[in-house]
């Protein structure tokens, strides 16, 4: 089968299709996918990159791809309601979902929406997760127990997470004033991409100053993706204001959570940089600010509650580029975007049927 690869820790321009062995099923739980569409995360050009290689290993050549929709063309089993000619998508746990066909566990699993492609339900799985779970602990942490008709920041209106969140803040969460960032070219695409009146104020970050346009203390959730937590603190509402952040540094604990072969120096190190965000937004008064990892024992339910609201018209997934597998130079084009963190209107999926 082929596979998108690389040969050794590299950046995009380094990128193969390769040809490799289809998997096969391991545990009584797996099943085969054929893929028709996978999406590309940060992390998966970050891994590919070696980014994450003080906290995993990852073996060559790396198949990249974390998000899957595709079709189910063998089951284990113990696969529960799954079958054979199921259409299912999936955040998956050992990625490598840019290739003809993955194995993964049908824990994580859930029926793709109806409504819509592949390739558009390829675009959801880590950023619908990650953006649903995220904003249930911000609403969980406020002191009224949701979200609704309270002030919420999301920056990077047409980030991967960010065109979720917002989305979800406004339609599921009820939101009351949602504020993002955005540059100047996108600024227009919002209410065609997300919706009218999804987002109430856009801010753009290249000429304007957040801290200008945005009251100070007014702001009960701020959901930061692009790392920038810190410079939000005073922005939050005195201790109630929630920052939860995606892109910042995780805790010790969190880090080996998630990555068990963390080393307890780098756990260390971790801890000590987390307690000095902790420190900063006590000075602030921030009622929370935490590090995020969604939680994969709950993806399942998560993407039943997508595809229900994609299927309602509450959620549409936002694609700005596409490239077939075989087009190696789109491949490229597509991954040295997601690694620049710039440039990029939502996702970027790779399409193999
Ligand atoms: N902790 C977790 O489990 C988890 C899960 C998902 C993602 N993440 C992390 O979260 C971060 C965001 O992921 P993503 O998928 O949303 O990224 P992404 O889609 O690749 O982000 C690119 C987008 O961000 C915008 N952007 C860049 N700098 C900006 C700024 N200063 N202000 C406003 N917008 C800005 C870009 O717009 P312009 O081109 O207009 O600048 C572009 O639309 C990454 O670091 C990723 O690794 C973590």
């Amino acid at each position: 089968m082929r596979a998108l690869t690389v040969p050794f820790h590299a950046t995009p321009d380094k990128l193969e299709v390769s040809t490799l062995a289809v998997p096969s099923i391991f545990a009584a739980t797996d099943v085969l996918i054929r893929v028709h569409a996978a999406s590309i995360n940060p992390i998966d050009v970050k891994k590919a990159a070696g980014m994450t290689k003080l906290l995993e290993t990852v073996s060559f050549p790396f198949v990249l791809g974390q998000d899957v929709s595709g079709v189910i063309v063998q089951r284990g089993d113990d696969a529960g309601d799954f079958n054979i000619g199921d259409e299912v998508y999936s955040p998956l746990l050992k990625g490598a979902a840019a290739a003809d066909y993955v194995v993964t566990s049908s824990k994580h699993l859930c029926r793709k929406p109806v409504t819509i492609s592949h390739s558009l339900a390829a675009a959801l799985p880590t950023v619908a997760t990650t953006a649903l779970q995220a904003l249930a602990r911000a609403a969980s942490l406020q002191p009224s127990g949701d979200l609704t008709g309270k002030t919420v920041f999301i920056p990077g209106a047409l980030s991967g997470t960010g065109h979720i969140a917002l989305q979800l803040a406004k339609r599921v969460f009820n939101a009351g004033h949602v504020i993002t960032t955005a540059s100047p070219e996108k600024i227009a695409r919002i209410p065609e991409l997300l919706g009218e009146g999804t987002v109430d104020q856009v801010i753009d970050y290249t000429t304007q100053d957040v801290h200008k346009e945005i009251e100070r203390g007014s702001v009960d959730f701020v959901f930061d993706t692009m790392g920038d937590a810190l410079s939000y603190f005073s922005l939050v509402r005195p201790e109630t204001g929630v920052v939860i952040s995606l892109a910042t540094m995780p805790s010790g604990e969190q880090a080996l959570k998630a990555y068990p072969e963390t080393p307890w120096a780098a756990k260390v190190m971790l801890n000590l940089v987390d307690a000095w965000y902790q420190w900063r937004a006590r000075r602030w008064a921030v009622g929370t600010y935490e590090f995020f990892f969604p939680d994969p024992d709950i993806y399942a339910k998560d993407l039943e509650k997508v595809a229900w609201w994609v299927g309602e018209g509450k959620l549409r997934p936002v694609i700005g580029r596409t490239a077939r597998l075989e087009d190696l130079e789109g491949v490229i084009a597509g991954c040295t975007e997601v690694k620049s963190g710039k440039g990029g209107t939502g996702k970027f999926v790779i399409e193999l049927v």
